[in-house]
């Protein structure tokens, strides 16, 4: 039987093993249930200054039944802190003196999230040390978070206040479990933003793609849009086309059996999308493989299918897709923390996945995605509870697993929230963006 340490180290004797040593002991994360609250407990909304965001956000999530506290004198379950209006480093202490007594009180799995306006946004040099300060202190507290909670940051582009509804729900939320660190930039939206009518299913009447949803991530993001009201269609390779249909029973969708890197993979794509759901507003590429060797051992073979499979399929695919899908749709990229970080034994692999990161944020600019609405964004798995990462050897997995914030391994259900949350029509006002699903994982920026 295979030994895993967060079983171990949360029973019996070893639970005083590791208080005993010091060890970490994971806790069990808040994952998203249907009809459940966004939170369990208070969220404490405060700010610098006049605090426009956080004027709003009170508003919103009290209607949306929250106990919205003031003071951190209760136990809360989240803390927002709107830094909108900070001028200069001094400003930085009002995040200090409500985030310090604040995380005394904050529960377990609790969640911080930072409102700021992104650095680049402006002239005055204090300004810009202030803005990019707060992702600083982010990180830093996402660090000293205990018992699974999670630390993330907003940047809000002035004008666009109103669109950060969609983020803050989601990093409240138990779809955001495992996404600790990050940086989400919100401008103004692509296209118009629609309100769900029941946000259990936000992607009620939609139509997504998937790409090698036979198994591991790509099987757990098919089932988590149709969970939230997606027809699916599932795309493998003919090789997978047992356990490809079988997640598409399952699910209620369809399935493809294409290779990606086939020339006519995109036009298949779209004629079985329309012929069977009448058009497509969801693109998910995943599909991805790897193909591990030091570069001194890596011959042409190992890194042109890495890069094929990874990169150019995806270029390929979009030339037909992005003009056959239906206009206001979301285009979401599967990278990995290899293409932030890079990793021994994996240059092809790495190349490809940081392609994919220069890929997304280009398509996201350009003027044809804009002119149809599109969305396009990233995320970038870090250790992720799967086949492949089961057969790692022992020593290296527990070290993959607990190097990071929230000492354990994601499951590819966490990935498949945040696709889940990209391709919302709530959330237009975040294009080109990259997060990683690490749990802040000691590797790389
Ligand atoms: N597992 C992790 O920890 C991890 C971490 C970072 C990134 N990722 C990325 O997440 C994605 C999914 O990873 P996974 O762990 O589920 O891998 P996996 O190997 O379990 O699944 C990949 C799927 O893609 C399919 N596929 C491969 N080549 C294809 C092709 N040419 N055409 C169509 N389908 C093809 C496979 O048949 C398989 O079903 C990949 O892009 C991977 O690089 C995974």
């Amino acid at each position: 039987m295979a030994f895993d340490y967060g079983k171990f180290v949360n029973s019996g004797v070893g639970k005083q093993l590791a208080n005993a040593l010091g060890l970490p002991r994971p806790t069990k994360l808040r994952r998203y249930k249907a009809g459940a609250p966004l939170l369990n407990g208070a969220v404490l909304i405060d700010g610098h200054g006049e605090a426009p965001v956080a004027a709003l956000l009170k508003e919103s999530l009290a209607a949306e039944g929250l106990q919205v506290a003031t003071s951190p004198s209760t136990s809360v379950a989240a803390v927002i802190v709107d830094m909108t209006r900070a001028q200069t480093p001094a400003d930085l202490e009002t995040l200090r003196g409500i985030l310090s007594p604040a995380l005394k009180t904050l529960a377990p799995t609790g969640r911080v999230i930072v409102v700021g306006r992104p650095v680049e946004d402006t002239d005055d040099v204090a300004e810009a040390a202030v803005r990019r300060s707060l992702e600083g202190i982010v990180r830093s507290v996402g660090k000293e978070m205990r018992h699974g909670g999670t630390a993330n940051m907003v940047y809000v582009a002035e004008g666009a206040d109103e669109s950060v509804e969609a983020s803050v729900r989601f990093l409240l939320s138990g779809r955001s479990a495992y996404v600790s660190a990050q940086v989400i930039t919100v401008r103004e939206p692509v296209g118009t933003v629609v309100e769900p009518q029941d946000w259990d299913a936000p992607l009620e009447g939609k139509v997504a793609v998937v790409t090698g949803a036979a198994r591991g991530i790509g099987a757990a993001i098919a089932e988590v849009l149709a969970r939230d009201g997606a027809v699916v269609v599932c795309v493998d390779i003919p090789a997978a086309g047992g356990p490809l249909a079988e997640v598409a029973n399952r699910i209620g969708g369809s399935a493809l059996q294409v290779d990606v890197t086939a020339d006519d993979a995109g036009e298949k794509i779209a004629e079985h999308a329309k012929s069977l759901h009448g058009g497509f507003d969801i693109v998910v590429h995943n599909a991805g493989i790897t193909r591990d060797k030091l570069l001194v051992n890596t011959d042409a073979d190992r890194w042109g299918s890495v890069l094929n499979v990874n990169l150019l399929s995806i270029l390929r695919m979009n030339e037909t897709l992005v003009p056959a899908m239906n206009d206001g749709g979301h285009i979401v990229c599967v990278s990995s923390i290899a293409g932030i970080a890079g990793n021994r034994g994996q240059v092809n692999y790495g190349a490809s996945k940081a392609g994919v990161i220069g890929m997304t944020k280009s398509l996201a600019r350009d003027p044809e995605i804009l002119a149809k609405g599109i969305t396009v964004n990233a995320v970038a798995p870090g250790f992720i509870e799967t086949e492949m990462t089961s057969k790692i050897p022992l020593a290296t997995r527990e070290v993959g697993r607990l190097t990071n914030s929230l000492s354990q391994g994601g499951l590819p259900l966490d990935v498949a929230e945040t696709i889940g949350w990209f391709s919302w029509d709530a959330n237009r006002a975040v294009t080109g963006n990259v997060v990683r699903v690490c749990g802040q994982m000691m590797l790389g920026a």
